[in-house]
């Protein structure tokens, strides 16, 4: 069996390591021009030009089970186009819904389904009435693009919008209430084309100027009945969108419950942990789901980190630091790009804390030292 993955970064690496290990064999389609560097070595990769060049590349594929993304950034033209000849998991519908903040806010607004307070300014006649509306402390957002927390700019005050420099901004804009969260908390899920779904545990994240640095999994002390809303909600959107395969749903802890950020129509970062824990990781479900097979677990009592590593990876972790697993996107280096992960599981606090004090000996830096000190406290 074999599957179609539109893209060749860490995720389609390992979709397609994940697809392996269950006879599912994948090839990649990407436009000229891309690094496949992550995916060497794993399935034939083709190159296109055009919605209609990565068609006929894909003609003589035997046997395409399914057709996959890794990022919400595919283009709509192309997803359609291939839903003609192949099923394409999740559905164009569904990847688009995420391309765009506007329309994701206006999906979860239709499911009534809690967001920060906010607007779109579509000109910059409109954009005063936009920041009066939401009030300070507020996010400026891109519509579009935006990852990394890249495309975003924090208003903290009126004194500080009057001061700003409005010249970098490029509209349309989301104007977003910036929310005092407890903590970020993501919830996974994986729906089949049947309709079952299954959840992972919800993780807890900490982002560092915008991007993700560590996942907690599953997250502590997290009460049953917000869980149960973090869970009817996913439910709702899938079912919604007739979703197969992995979503993600990003989510700001409030006193008052669970404020949904973003969505991604794929397998996530927040869920890097599932593949060193005693479930079958997003990855492999992923490929089960969209090829129609049987999901294999999601539920643990294991405590799992993820950490990050970003621009390069150090010299000295190019070996796996004990008891950490080291995944290596093969990808070149640039400040602040994601470029590998570590794994850790660990049964209590005091492991937790020992792991992490010999990883800051192998890697000394700003996030490890973080962690032990809120640790210790
Ligand atoms: N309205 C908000 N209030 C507080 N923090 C925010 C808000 N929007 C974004 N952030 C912070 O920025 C991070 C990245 O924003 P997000 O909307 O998820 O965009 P992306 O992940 O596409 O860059 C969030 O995980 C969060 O830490
Ligand atoms: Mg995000």
């Amino acid at each position: 069996m074999s599957v179609v993955i539109l893209g060749s970064g860490q995720l389609a690496k390992m979709l397609a390591e994940a697809g392996n290990e269950i006879g599912i064999s994948s090839t990649f389609v990407v436009q000229h021009g891309v690094s496949a560097d992550p995916v060497a070595g794993l399935g034939k990769v083709r190159r296109h030009d055009s919605d209609d060049e990565a068609r006929e590349c894909m003609a003589s594929l035997p046997d395409v089970a399914a057709v996959t993304v890794e990022t919400e950034n595919t283009a709509s033209s192309l997803l359609s186009l291939l839903s003609e000849s192949y099923p394409v998991r999740p559905n164009t519908a569904c990847v688009v819904a995420c391309q765009n903040r506007e329309h994701e806010r206006q999906l979860l607004d239709h499911l009534d389904i809690p967001t920060a307070p906010h607007t779109v300014a579509r000109e910059f006649n409109e954009l005063s009435s936009a920041v009066e509306k939401i009030g300070f402390p507020l996010v400026l957002k891109t519509l579009s693009e935006g990852y990394d927390g890249k495309g975003q700019w924090v208003v903290d005050s009126a004194e500080e919008w009057e001061s700003f420099d409005q010249s970098t901004l490029t509209l349309p804009l989301l104007v977003e209430k910036k929310i005092d969260f407890i903590r970020e908390i993501s919830l996974i899920g994986v729906r089949t084309p049947a309709g079952e779904i299954r959840f992972y545990p919800p993780a807890e994240n900490i982002h560092i100027g915008g991007i993700l640095i560590a996942s907690f999994a599953p997250a502590a002390n997290f009460s049953d009945k917000i869980l149960q809303q973090a869970e009817a909600n996913l439910t709702k959107l899938m079912e919604h969108l007739d979703y197969q395969g992995v979503m993600a749903m990003e989510c700001f802890q409030t006193a008052d419950g669970l404020l949904v950020n973003e969505l991604a129509p794929r397998v996530h970062n927040s869920g890097h942990w599932t593949m060193d824990s005693d479930v079958t990781s997003q990855f492999e479900n992923h490929m089960r789901a969209i090829t129609g097979q049987e999901l294999g677990p999601t539920q643990t009592q294991k405590h799992t980190l993820m950490l990050n590593i970003l621009g390069e990876i150090p010299a000295t972790l190019t070996a796996a630091p004990e008891p950490f697993s080291l995944y290596d996107y093969r990808k070149s280096a640039r400040p602040g790009r994601k470029v590998g992960h570590l794994n850790l599981q660990y049964s209590d606090s005091k492991s937790l804390l020992s792991a992490l004090q010999s990883l800051a000996k192998v890697w000394p830096n700003e996030l490890v030292e973080t962690l032990i000190t809120q640790i210790k406290d």
